[in-house]
């Protein structure tokens, strides 16, 4: 078995599985608070069982990461379970994208299972903000708290920024000297156009470059070698005491022609692209097909890809788009 290419000749090398489409938080540029989320009912769910199909079914593309996203992947109570299957398969790489909320407690058994590194939403320091952008009154002691276990545990821990303009850019400068001191890497990201629950428009993009050379008014940064191929965070160093931020910036600098990563929603639905308008349907061969089948359906699919939306956005075309909640971010 090998690698698998698609059309640009990107082979696939990662695998996000969103594990639930619900969340208990309602981000404004993802659930806001007075959007109507139409969720799918939990017998629609991958199970545990069926998620280890899937993934060994892609082994034998060699593919190196595996990466739980969701809507919050702490909803669901299997998640070590889950965690466990993928790494009993061979997959050295697993890691979790989470708001934190839940998180704690949860964190020696995602340990124990084999979970190696977290990315962590966190959008702001001021609690208050932080509870308007993410239309809840859960404060973010919450998530700082996780996040300090995560690291006394030893896990690999990113923090996600979404930047909005007119919502959150004067908690880039606290968010960088907090985390810089720590010593733990935050990530900035461009406001993207997904779903249609938000009310994304251009002018609200913080783009990279602007995030860029406003910190270095303050510090100096030097650019990071790429760790893997298709990286998605441009990284830079702070010379002054080694810490790393990076830069996610899929909307001025589109990263797709080394885009490696597949999704797999929490239904079934195998998709090629994160913006893409439709999938595969692998939820029936998850189920009650073999292994040899399920890898014949992704390889057909992967292999046609030619998906690169980030490179040709075009916001006036108007397309139907699927929420970062159910295809998983
Ligand atoms: P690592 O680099 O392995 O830590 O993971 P990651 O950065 O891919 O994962 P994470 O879930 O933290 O993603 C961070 C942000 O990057 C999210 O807002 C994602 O939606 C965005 N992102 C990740 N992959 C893609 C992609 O393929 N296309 C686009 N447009 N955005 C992506
Ligand atoms: N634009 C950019 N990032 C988004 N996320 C969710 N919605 C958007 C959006 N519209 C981010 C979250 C999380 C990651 C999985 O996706 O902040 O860190
Ligand atoms: Fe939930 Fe993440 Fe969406 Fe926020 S961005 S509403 S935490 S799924
Ligand atoms: Fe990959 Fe699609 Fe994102 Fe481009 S827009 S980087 S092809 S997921």
């Amino acid at each position: 078995m090998a690698k698998k290419y698609d059309r640009l000749n990107r082979p696939l090398t990662d695998l996000r599985i969103s594990v639930t489409d619900r969340c208990n938080l309602r981000c404004a540029y993802c659930m806001p608070a007075d959007s109507n989320p139409c969720f799918l009912s939990k017998e629609k769910l991958l199970s545990v069982r069926e998620i280890e199909r899937a993934v060994s079914a892609m082994y034998a593309f060699e593919i190196e990461k595996v990466r739980i996203t969701g809507g919050e992947p702490c909803l669901r109570t299997d998640l070590p379970d889950i965690i466990k299957v993928i790494r009993n398969i061979g997959i050295q790489d697993i890691a979790l994208t989470t708001n934190g909320i839940l998180l704690e407690d949860k964190l020696p058994r995602l340990k124990a299972a084999g979970l190696r590194r977290l990315n962590i939403s966190l959008d702001a320091l001021d609690d208050a903000l932080f509870q308007k952008i993410t239309g809840m009154n859960i404060s973010n002691q919450v998530v700082l708290s996780s996040i300090f276990a995560a690291e006394r545990l030893g896990f690999e821990v990113k923090i996600n920024m979404v930047v909005i303009r007119g919502q959150n850019e004067r908690e880039i400068l606290p968010m960088v000297e907090f985390f810089k001191e720590k010593g733990i890497q935050l990530r900035f990201i461009e406001y993207m156009d997904a779903g249609c629950m938000n009310d994304w428009k251009m002018e609200k993009v913080v783009s990279k470059k602007e995030i860029y050379d406003f910190i270095s008014r303050f510090y100096d940064l030097q650019p990071v070698t790429q760790k893997t191929y298709g990286e998605v965070a441009k990284r830079y160093m702070y010379t002054d005491n080694g810490s790393q931020v990076g830069f996610i910036s899929s909307v001025t600098e589109a990263f797709c022609s080394s885009c490696t990563r597949a999704r797999l929603s929490s239904n079934g639905i195998f998709y090629n692209c994160l913006f893409a308008e439709s999938g595969l349907d692998i939820s029936k061969v998850l189920k009650y097909g073999s292994i040899q089948e399920i890898r014949d359906q992704i390889s057909a699919y992967w292999t046609q890809r030619a998906d690169r939306y980030s490179e040709e956005r075009n916001p006036l075309v108007s397309r139907k788009k699927i929420e970062m909640s159910y295809i998983g971010g």
